[in-house]
């Protein structure tokens, strides 16, 4: 970054603050205001809605044109052309590996699937009910438990060490989860498969019968996973960023990044379109929930639709939009609910509500149908989010411990009570 110009504070009764203004290789600039609190201010900015918490390599987004980049690499692009763990490839390092780089890269996660035999024991703990992605938060938050030996943040070994166990171990702890909901016996990885593939057949096979993973699906599902693989420094990115920042162990830090995606207005999401999806359940329902969505006394929300960043639509959004058709026709399934998806998102786009709000659909409005459609149930959307967003987490987690950092530690505008006495319990009202 470059220091291109300065900003000049003037404050009634002070002296004018400069404060020097950066410009990085795209987006826009940013004010240092770091030197504020010397000077006894603090920047106000709740939600984070004009802040950059730090410089980043890896993913760039221009929410106005609809522009996703990975380390310089348009999503469309890496979905069309690349497969997932390539894409942790070029996440993780930098660039897109050579085939022989590629080519250890697949094996070395290959050789990490498999975990701890001890760990299986963990799910007992959960009653069969249990959402997969309560089961999420605390068996990868248990990892550092049985992997202790990459926990040192300060040795690049260590970390990389984590990075290959967590992107090959989530599928597996993913495929656990969705076998203990529904009382099936886990499946181990079978590693003459790819990621995509193994994953599935840890989903859906059984001992009782071979099972064939359907090219179509594993290839949708592989999109899925690029797709959601990184977003810059989203919710559940900016905590594991702040985990991270305290020093706490990478498998700590990415439960902290899945408990930060599984609330609705993140990566539940997903989950959310297909219940509101279920709930209007007709087309003819369509014109009374866009009413109750544009109700003020109504909190009813148009899932799958708006994002903080973009403002124009969301180019992962057109590219499941695509690939939903794509799977749908391959396997000549006909989803009622891709056709209520449709009509209401041609609603949506057209209405002042949305236009004036610049609300377009986003990466979660079509997903759950593709998902849907290869078999995974809607309380496994999340965790499939989760699944995919692991590298992202890491690679910006990796970025952050990799050079020098500070514990984050975010200041606030008191508005509480005045220093006051103790009053004893015989003189309280
Ligand atoms: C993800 O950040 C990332 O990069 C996230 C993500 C990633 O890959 O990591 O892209 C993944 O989280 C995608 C977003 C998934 N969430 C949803 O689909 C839930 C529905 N969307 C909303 O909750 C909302 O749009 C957010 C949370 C996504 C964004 O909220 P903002 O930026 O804080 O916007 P806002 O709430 O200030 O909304 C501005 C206006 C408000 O109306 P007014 O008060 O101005 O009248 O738009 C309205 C909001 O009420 N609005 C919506 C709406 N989203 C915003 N109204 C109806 N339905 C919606 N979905």
């Amino acid at each position: 970054m470059s220091q291109q110009k300065k900003a000049i504070l003037t404050i009634e009764g002070r002296e004018p603050i400069e404060l020097p203004i950066y410009a990085g290789t795209l987006g826009p600039d940013v004010v240092d205001v770091s030197s504020l609190t010397a000077k006894g201010l603090f920047t106000y900015d709740p939600g984070f809605m004009s802040t950059a918490a730090t410089k980043s390599d890896i993913t760039f987004i221009d929410g106005d044109n609809g522009v996703l980049l990975h380390r310089g690499y348009a999503i469309a692009d890496l979905a069309e052309k690349s497969d997932y763990l390539e894409v942790c490839y070029l996440l993780l390092n930098g660039e897109l590996p050579n085939a022989e780089q590629k080519e250890k890269f697949v094996n070395m996660v290959r050789r990490h699937t498999m975990v701890h035999e001890q760990l299986q024991f963990f799910y007992r703990g959960f009653r069969r009910d249990a959402h997969p992605m309560a089961i999420m938060c605390g068996v990868v938050g248990a990892l550092s438990a049985f992997y202790h030996d990459s926990t040192d943040i300060n040795d690049p070994h260590s970390r990389e060490v984590s990075a290959f166990r967590l992107i090959a171990k989530m599928p597996t702890i993913a495929a656990m989860s969705y076998k203990y909901s529904v009382g099936q016996p886990f499946q181990y990885p079978d590693n003459t498969l790819g990621y995509s593939e193994n994953f599935l057949k840890m989903m859906f096979g059984t001992p009782c019968e071979p099972y064939v993973v359907n090219p179509v699906l594993a290839k949708a599902m592989d999109r899925i996973f690029i797709l959601h693989a990184d977003h810059e420094q989203n919710a559940s990115t900016s905590t594991v960023r702040l985990a991270g920042s305290t020093g706490a162990n990478p498998f700590a830090c990415i439960a902290s990044g899945i408990a930060a995606l599984w609330g609705p207005s993140h990566g539940g999401a997903n989950e959310a379109v297909l219940k509101m999806l279920d709930e209007i359940g007709d087309v003819k329902n369509l014109d009374a929930f866009v009413k109750r969505v544009k109700d003020k006394n109504d909190s009813t929300k148009l899932m799958g639709f708006g994002h903080r960043v973009y403002k124009n639509f969301d180019p992962r959004a057109k590219v499941m939009k695509q690939t939903c058709h794509e799977v749908l026709n391959t396997l000549g399934i006909h989803d009622p609910q891709l056709e209520l998806a449709m009509a209401l998102e041609e609603i949506a786009l057209k209405d002042e509500y949305f236009v004036a709000r610049k609300l377009y659909p986003n990466v979660d409005f079509y997903s759950g149908i593709i998902l849907k459609a290869i078999g995974i149930p809607t309380s496994m959307f999340t965790v499939i989010f989760a699944l995919s967003r692991t590298v992202g987490w890491i690679a910006h987690w990796n970025e952050m411990i990799g050079s020098p950092y500070k514990i984050g530690r975010p200041r606030q505008l008191y508005t509480g009570a005045t220093e006051r006495n103790y009053v004893a319990m015989s003189e309280r009202k």
